[in-house]
């Protein structure tokens, strides 16, 4: 199953100042990016801390969301997940879904890259600097990517789209 991480950035490399930090910085066109890529793929996996920033589960679109709490409330069009996400991915695949968005946070990203399990990266680098903040993968790495796209979305940002190279 092909794992496209979809991230918006600060050109200093932050995706919010705190884990709680509402993503209301990002620009028209990025959230429009990705609406697109994230309603093809059919399904956005993240975190709960990110979850947790919505104001509801994004439409269209079946929200795999990791929790490590025990009953979770159920939502509609939220599927709450845990353990190994290499088995999360083996039941989206009995699912019938082909592709998926990896959303954030940090945590979850850095989980994922630390599996191994992520093919592409596309990054809305947004004109803003935040300083302090989180990264995009919580963790220690060094892994090399390979320039796929870089496309100009308005006067200011840019979406830059990466293979992982493992
Ligand atoms: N700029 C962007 O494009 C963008 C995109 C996405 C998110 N963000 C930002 O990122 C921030 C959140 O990132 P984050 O790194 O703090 O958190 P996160 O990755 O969104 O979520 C972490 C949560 O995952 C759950 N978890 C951890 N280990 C697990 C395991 N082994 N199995 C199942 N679930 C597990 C826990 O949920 P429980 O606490 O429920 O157990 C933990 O609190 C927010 O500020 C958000 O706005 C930015």
């Amino acid at each position: 199953m092909k794992i496209i991480m979809v991230m918006a950035m600060t050109l200093d490399g932050k995706i919010a100042k705190t884990s709680n930090h509402f993503p209301d910085w990002t620009s028209r066109e990025d959230k429009k990016y990705f609406a697109r890529v994230s309603k093809e793929a059919r399904v956005v996996i993240m975190g709960d801390k990110t979850f947790a920033t919505f104001p509801s589960p994004l439409k269209e679109r079946l929200n795999v969301v990791f929790t490590l709490e025990e009953n979770p409330k159920e939502i509609e069009g939220v599927k709450w997940v845990k353990g190994e996400p290499e088995d999360v991915l083996k039941d989206l695949e009995d699912m019938g879904y082909e592709s998926a968005i990896l959303g954030g946070g940090a945590f979850i990203n850095g989980m994922f890259l630390d599996h191994k399990l992520v093919d592409e990266i596309h990054i809305t680098v947004e004109p803003k600097i935040f300083g302090d903040g989180l990264g995009l993968f919580k963790g220690d790495f060094d892994v090399n990517l390979k320039l796929i796209d870089c496309e100009k979305i308005n006067d200011d940002s840019v979406v830059l789209k990466y293979n992982v190279v493992y």
